[in-house]
């Protein structure tokens, strides 16, 4: 396979990359990511968990397909007031602006194009999540490569992706549903394991101290705290109804009755089982300029 890590992307290959995303982008979307942002930073207990310094002032931080812009604007709770924040997204104009001021900075940029040369070197934090394990795993290097590009010498960068494939539901042969979600998502996605190759990237990358955490998020009636499980099983629902939009049931050998009862028979499951997925927070700090 040609390295297309080193080059830039034909116009036939970034097309290639933006259809392959099949998430709409609307109001209801970006309410369904909301919950969802809601959901993990209480399963994280927190939204950055990389070891940045978050006294200095003047940060500069870069939110990598931001959509609506959600995480900025919950992350400057979190940072110095006169942080600055620029977020970037292939299809912004798809999501309603947030209600902020002042306004969010976001640009429109595709991951796999050529970055602003004013971007190279001048961000503090650059943050990315759930969108790698849509590449190709031949295409991930220049994503990471054009996001490491954007951070300052001593900079950290934090990666947020969930890792399609392994059940870490229990018992999980209990529940059929989950397996079948775990099959259908790991079909679709051009690689359900991204998630657990990052840290290694970003050590191939040049990139120091780099380390990661994988965070058990539980959707539904066995999350100690019931708002938080209630949020988990209406994303996972909404997630599952966007990948059997997709697809078909012979996909995963499964007859048209159980695809049409696969959601009543997972809720079911997040009613009565320990439901969860597995999501990596994975870091690393470019080198300090000698
Ligand atoms: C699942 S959403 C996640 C949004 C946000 N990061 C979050 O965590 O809520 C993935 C986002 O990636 C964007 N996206 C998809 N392909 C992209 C690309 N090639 N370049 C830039 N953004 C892209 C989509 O428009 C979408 O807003």
């Amino acid at each position: 396979m040609a390295d297309i890590s080193e080059d830039k992307l034909s116009e036939k290959n970034v097309e290639d990359v933006g259809s392959r995303y099949f998430l709409p982008r609307n109001v209801e979307e970006a309410e369904r990511m909301q919950n969802q942002h809601e959901w993990l930073k209480g399963g994280a207990d927190g939204l950055v968990l990389a070891p940045i310094d978050l006294n200095r002032s003047k940060m500069r931080v870069l939110d990598a397909a931001t959509a609506d812009g959600y995480w900025m604007q919950d992350a400057k709770s979190i940072f110095p007031k006169d942080t600055e924040f620029v977020g970037f997204d292939n299809a912004p104009e798809g999501y309603p602006p947030l209600n902020s001021s002042p306004p969010l900075q976001i640009v429109k940029q595709n991951l796999v194009e050529e970055f602003p040369a004013a971007w190279k070197n001048s961000f503090d934090f650059v943050h990315q999540r759930f969108v790698i394990p849509l590449f190709k795993t031949e295409e991930v290097p220049l994503v990471l490569r054009n996001l490491i590009g954007c951070m300052k010498p001593g900079g950290w960068i934090q990666l947020v992706e969930m890792d399609f494939q392994t059940p870490v539901s229990k018992p999980i042969e209990s529940c059929p549903a989950v397996q079948a979600v775990h099959k259908l998502t790991s079909t679709v996605v051009s690689d359900p394991l991204a998630s657990t190759k990052l840290a290694g990237r970003l050590t191939d990358e040049g990139l120091v101290k780099v380390g990661y955490k994988a965070i058990e998020m539980v959707a539904g009636s066995s999350h100690p705290d019931p708002e938080l499980g209630e949020r988990g099983k209406r994303n996972m629902l909404s997630v599952l109804g966007f990948f059997q939009s997709v697809a078909k049931p012979e996909m995963i050998g499964m007859t048209e009755e159980e695809w049409k009862s696969l959601p009543q028979r997972f809720a079911e499951e997040m009613k009565n089982h320990h439901v969860a997925l597995r999501v990596y927070f994975v870091w690393g700090q470019k080198a300090a300029a000698q």
